[in-house]
C-alpha cells in the first residue's frame, strides 16, 4: 500500500489536506500536460532566490498564454508559500515549494478553452534531504539523447522525456542522466551541467535548447565574482574525455560534482576544487539570504 502524505497544501484558493486535496479530471494539466511548474528551495522557512523563480514563472506564463488568477498575483504566492512552510513545520533546515500552474479545468479541446477558465494553482511544501553523502564522494551519470520538443525553455510539466531519462538513470544505478543533442551536452533531466575543460568553466548558453535553471545563473554569477573563466557555449560529447570537471546545478542539488560518466572516470575521478569552492559559495549565499533579521544582527 502507498501510504499517504500528511501536510498542508494550497489548492484553488484554500489551505486543505494533502489527502483531500483533488484535481477536476477535466483539468488541462491532466489531460495535456498544459500549464508549467516551479521548484523554490527553502531554507529555515525563507525562500531562496525566490525573484528569479516568479520571474521564470512570469516568462512561462507569458510564452503559453496562461493567466493567473487576479487573486493569485506573485506576492500572494511568496505569502502562500511562506505559509505553507509554517503550517508543515518545516521552518527549520531545507524545504522545497512545489508550485503548478495549469490551464484549469474545462470540457476537452485541443485548443484553449474559454477565456473565463479559471487556472489551476497548486503548492507544497515538502523536506528536502540534501545530498551531501553524494556530494562527498562525487555522483555519478550515463548519457541519454535529448528527445525533447523545441522550448527546453519553458518550465512546463510535460516532462515525459525527462521521466524515461531519469528512469534509465535509475534502473542502472547512476544518479543522473546527462542529455545530449546534436553531439552536444544540453543539460541533465531535472539539472542543468557545467563542464571544465582548459581550466574554462563552460554551461549550455541560455537557449531554447536547456531550461535556464536559477541555480544556474546563480552559480555563473559566484563563478565570475570568484574570477573564474567562464563560457556559455556547447560543449560536444568528445570534450569530456579532456574534461577535468563536471558538475550538475539544481535547486534539489546545489553544486553536485559528477566524477563517473557511463562508467568512466572523469577527470581525476574525484569531486573537483571549482565544484567544492562554487558549492561553498553557494551554501553561503542561501545561508545569508534566508538567515533570519534576529540571527544576522547578532
Ligand atoms: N528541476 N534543467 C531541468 C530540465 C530541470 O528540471 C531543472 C530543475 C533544472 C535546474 O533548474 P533550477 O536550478 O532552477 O532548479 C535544469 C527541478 C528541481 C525539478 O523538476 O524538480
Amino acid at each position: 500500500m502507498v501510504t499517504q502524505r500528511a501536510g498542508v497544501v494550497y489548492l484553488d484558493g484554500r489551505f486543505v489536506d494533502r489527502a483531500s486535496a483533488a484535481v477536476s479530471v477535466d483539468d488541462r494539466g491532466f489531460l495535456f500536460g498544459d500549464g508549467v511548474y516551479e521548484v523554490t528551495r527553502a531554507l529555515d522557512g525563507r525562500l531562496f532566490e525566490s525573484e528569479r523563480h516568479v520571474r521564470r514563472l512570469a516568462r512561462g506564463l507569458r510564452e503559453l498564454a496562461l493567466t493567473l488568477p487576479l487573486d493569485v498575483d506573485a506576492r500572494a504566492l511568496g505569502e502562500i508559500s511562506l505559509r505553507l512552510l509554517r503550517e508543515n513545520q518545516l521552518t527549520r533546515g531545507s524545504a522545497t515549494v512545489y508550485l503548478q500552474v495549469t490551464r484549469g479545468a474545462a470540457p476537452r479541446t485541443h485548443h484553449f478553452p474559454p477565456a473565463d477558465t479559471r487556472a489551476t494553482v497548486y503548492v507544497s511544501a515538502s523536506p528536502l534531504p540534501v545530498p551531501d553523502a553524494v556530494r562527498e564522494r562525487g555522483a555519478s551519470a550515463i548519457l541519454v539523447d535529448d528527445l525533447r520538443w523545441q522550448r527546453c525553455d519553458i518550465k512546463t510539466i510535460q516532462l515525459l522525456p525527462n521521466v524515461l531519462a531519469k528512469q534509465r538513470a535509475a534502473e542502472g544505478g547512476v544518479y543522473e542522466a546527462v542529455m545530449v543533442r546534436d553531439g552536444i551536452i544540453t543539460e541533465g533531466s531535472s539539472t542543468n551541467v557545467f563542464v571544465v575543460v582548459d581550466d574554462v568553466l563552460c554551461t549550455h548558453p541560455a537557449t531554447h535548447r536547456i531550461l535556464p535553471g536559477v541555480t544556474r545563473d546563480v552559480v555563473l554569477e559566484l563563478a565570475r565574482a570568484a574570477r573564474l573563466r567562464v563560457a556559455e557555449r556547447e560543449v560536444r560529447v568528445e570534450e569530456l574525455r579532456v574534461a577535468s570537471e563536471l558538475f550538475i546545478t539544481s535547486t534539489t542539488n546545489d553544486v553536485m560534482p559528477v566524477v563517473l560518466v557511463d562508467g568512466e572516470r572523469l577527470g581525476s575521478g574525484a569531486p573537483g576544487p571549482i565544484a567544492r569552492r562554487l558549492h561553498e559559495m553557494l551554501v553561503s549565499r542561501m545561508r545569508a539570504q534566508c538567515a533570519h533579521v534576529t540571527e544576522m544582527a547578532r
